[in-house]
């Protein structure tokens, strides 16, 4: 347990350090390209690529983070869970052009089929879609010819976005335990109506990994975690308070719960799945859903709000985020929040 605390503090440390660049409030420009996406014409974009999902070898894609006491006997492999960081071709071929990478996490989670419940996010690293991610969760029947699976958000040029995926297994060599999985993605954008309202607040996330009350603990590492620069296939757990403003003892909102995974061979990146909720005000008892790629190492971090509960019913936004301080030596940090989200 104590290499685990070590390897989060190293992580929190990377998480701190390039994060200092940034951005957490939208500027003007940003809050009305924002307001005119959502009551723009629906535009819808379709995509299609393909992923290859590399499941043993020495350049292995794909690692077992976690599995319960029946996975090695069940025939659904029940109860694991597994980390993963494809990558995204033009073509079926592995040499065709790089779109990027489809990372996160995926559970075994039927007893009596092979179906995995997803949870990843298609992180775009070249042409028009750079830097942007659509956000995937759902069931994947894998032995099904067709598959189709919700899309929940994105960042980036898909922020708003919802849609689907049809997803397919194009080839799998058996031998080399590699499959080609063929993508067709169709998103549009949410749309504001006229009994849709728009609420932007800002708060402070306190992140405590130190002391005898951390709130952010790690729950399961895949065994190469240890040895990977960027922690691939660490899963925390968290339950961070919120607050109103930056000093500790500021007017408590809320907390943040949920966990997240570090999700990227290349870079310190997360896919985070958590809820905020809201114990204080007018929002007590309401809660938002975040589920998106938070990487670290870009100037600009912006997660998905993909649902909410209570006030935020049907809710869908944005939230920037930025660490305002971070202590190398305890771990801790102190992230401000600033979301945007519309909703009934
Ligand atoms: C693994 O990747 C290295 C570097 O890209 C490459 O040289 C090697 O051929 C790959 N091995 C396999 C089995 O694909
Ligand atoms: C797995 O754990 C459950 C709950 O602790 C227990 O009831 C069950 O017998 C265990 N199964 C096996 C195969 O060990
Ligand atoms: C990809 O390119 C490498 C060398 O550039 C070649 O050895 C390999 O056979 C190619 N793989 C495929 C699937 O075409
Ligand atoms: C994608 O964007 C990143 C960050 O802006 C940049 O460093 C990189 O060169 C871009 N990649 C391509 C292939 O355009
Ligand atoms: C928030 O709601 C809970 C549950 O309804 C209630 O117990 C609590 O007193 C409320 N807190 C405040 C500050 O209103
Ligand atoms: C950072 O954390 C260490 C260890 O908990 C503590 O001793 C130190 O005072 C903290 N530094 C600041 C600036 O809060």
């Amino acid at each position: 347990m104590a290499n685990i605390g070590v390897i989060l503090m190293i992580f929190s440390l990377i998480i701190a350090m390039s994060s200092v660049h940034a951005k957490s409030q939208m500027s003007k420009q940003e809050e009305a390209w924002f307001r005119n996406l959502c009551r723009g014409k629906k535009k819808v974009t379709k995509l299609h690529f393909y992923v290859q999902d590399e499941l043993s070898g020495p350049n292995k894609t794909v690692y077992e983070v976690s599995r319960s006491n029946i996975t090695s006997i069940s025939p659904t492999s029940f109860g694991q869970v597994r980390v993963l960081d494809n990558l995204m071709t033009a073509g079926p071929d592995r040499n065709s052009t790089e779109l990027g990478r489809a990372q996160g996490l995926i559970t075994f989670a039927d007893l009596k089929e092979s179906a995995l419940a997803m949870n990843m996010n298609f992180v775009f690293t070249s042409g028009k879609y750079n830097g942007s991610t659509l956000c995937l969760l759902g069931r994947n029947p894998i032995l099904d010819r067709d598959r189709e699976l919700p899309i929940v958000g994105g960042s980036g040029v898909f922020r708003m976005a919802q849609g689907y995926s049809i997803s397919n297994t194009y080839s799998y060599d058996p031998v080399a335990d590699y499959g080609i999985l063929e993508y067709t993605i169709s998103v549009t954008y949410v749309k504001e109506s006229d009994d849709e309202k728009l609420t932007e607040f800002h708060f402070y996330l306190h992140d405590v990994v130190s002391g005898r009350n951390p709130t952010n603990i790690p729950m399961a590492m895949a065994n190469a975690a240890t040895k990977s620069p960027t922690y691939f296939g660490l899963i925390a757990v968290m339950d961070d308070l919120i607050t109103e403003g930056p000093e500790p003892d500021s007017k408590v909102v809320g907390r943040a719960s949920g966990l997240f995974g570090s999700s990227s061979l290349r870079e310190v990146g997360l896919h985070m799945t958590f809820n905020i909720v809201f114990t204080e005000g007018n929002y007590n008892g309401s809660t938002l859903a975040v589920n998106g790629y938070n990487p670290f190492n870009n100037r600009y971090r912006e997660l998905p709000i993909v649902g909410g509960s209570g006030v935020f019913r049907l809710a869908r936004g944005v939230a920037t985020l930025e660490n305002v301080w971070y202590n190398s030596t305890s771990g801790d940090a102190l992230v401000e929040y600033h979301v945007m989200v519309l909703h009934y």
